[in-house]
């Protein structure tokens, strides 16, 4: 069965009860959502499904959300749900691994979608569309499967990852700036633990190779160096926790009080990790990346 088809079945024939990934409120890709966007950033949602986060950050005051999935039964499912009228969230269906282009989105959400791509061409497909897609200075949020979660996710084979190892998918032109696990309850009650990350956009060179590069921590900025580091972070920034810091953390013992209350949810156990390559340093603030810096 073609993959269009598999997805187009499942939203016909089950309900929101019966589906492994559903939950009531995407609580966590909210939070690190609103820790990264800006407010006229465009958000896409890629392979969103019939979950609320689209309506969500319509709700937030958000006019520029887009969400694609393979499966037309599920944008009519959650057309539906969102009711006439001009609801702000705007629908696409398309294969990701197949389009040519999207336009430009700041921030792009996947929650349980990346790790159904078994075929390194698709995966190839869909980081090459990710950097064709985000600016210098977007960031690219990601849900997949842990390492110790389910090895298949409705009736297909899934890749598990890591932080690690969806930053080296992702390179070059990605950087990974944080990292939480979230133990998620299906509707039935079984445990599937997921990682969560929050991946960079930078300049497609991975490494610095200047003293200039050097001094913004790899970022790509255009702009110099110690002007970068000089700049402070506006309040919205400091919430995504400089690596370097969370780099201090780990080397402690443990993840800084704030990261772990935040995962701290009923129903779900969750170890956040952050880590990065990154020197010490601030983190340039996004708002001094020229935008079309791709
Ligand atoms: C496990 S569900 C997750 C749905 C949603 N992200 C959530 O967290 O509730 C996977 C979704 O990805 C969609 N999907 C699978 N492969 C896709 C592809 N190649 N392109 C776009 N969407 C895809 C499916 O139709 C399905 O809605």
């Amino acid at each position: 069965m073609s993959r269009r088809k598999h997805w187009e079945s499942i939203y016909r024939t089950k309900g929101e009860g019966e589906l492994s990934w559903h939950q009531d409120d995407p609580t966590l890709s909210l939070r690190l959502i609103r820790d990264v966007v800006g407010d006229d950033d465009r958000v896409i949602d890629v392979g969103g499904g019939t979950s609320t986060l689209g309506a969500r950050l319509a709700d937030d005051g958000r006019r520029k959300v887009v969400v694609v999935d393979l499966a037309n039964a599920a944008i009519q499912r959650s057309r539906k749900r969102s009711g006439p009228g001009n609801h702000p969230v705007r629908w696409m269906r398309a294969d990701i691994t197949d389009v040519p282009r999207l336009g430009r989105f700041d921030v792009w959400h996947d929650r349980a979608v990346f790790h159904f791509l078994t075929n390194p061409g698709d995966r190839r497909a869909y980081v090459e569309l990710a950097r064709r897609t985000i600016p210098v200075g977007g960031h690219v949020i990601l849900a997949t499967f842990a390492l110790d979660g389910p090895e298949t996710c409705s009736g297909l084979d899934v890749r598990r990852y890591d932080g690690r190892r969806l930053e080296s998918e992702f390179a070059p032109g990605f950087l990974l700036v944080r990292e939480v696990r979230e133990v998620h309850r299906t509707p039935w009650g079984v445990r599937q633990p997921f990682t969560y990350v929050v991946l960079r956009r930078v300049r497609n060179r991975a490494r610095p190779t200047s003293p200039a590069q050097r001094a913004d921590g790899g970022s790509g900025s255009r702009r110099s160096g110690p002007r970068l580091a000089a700049r402070p972070l506006p309040p919205r920034r400091q919430r995504v926790r400089p690596v370097a810091r969370a780099a201090r953390h780990s080397l402690r013992g443990g993840p800084p009080a704030h990261e772990k209350s935040e995962t701290a949810r009923p129903g779900s156990s969750s170890v956040p990790v952050a880590r990065s390559r990154r020197p010490p340093g601030p983190v340039p603030s996004r708002s001094s990346i020229p935008p079309s810096g791709i």
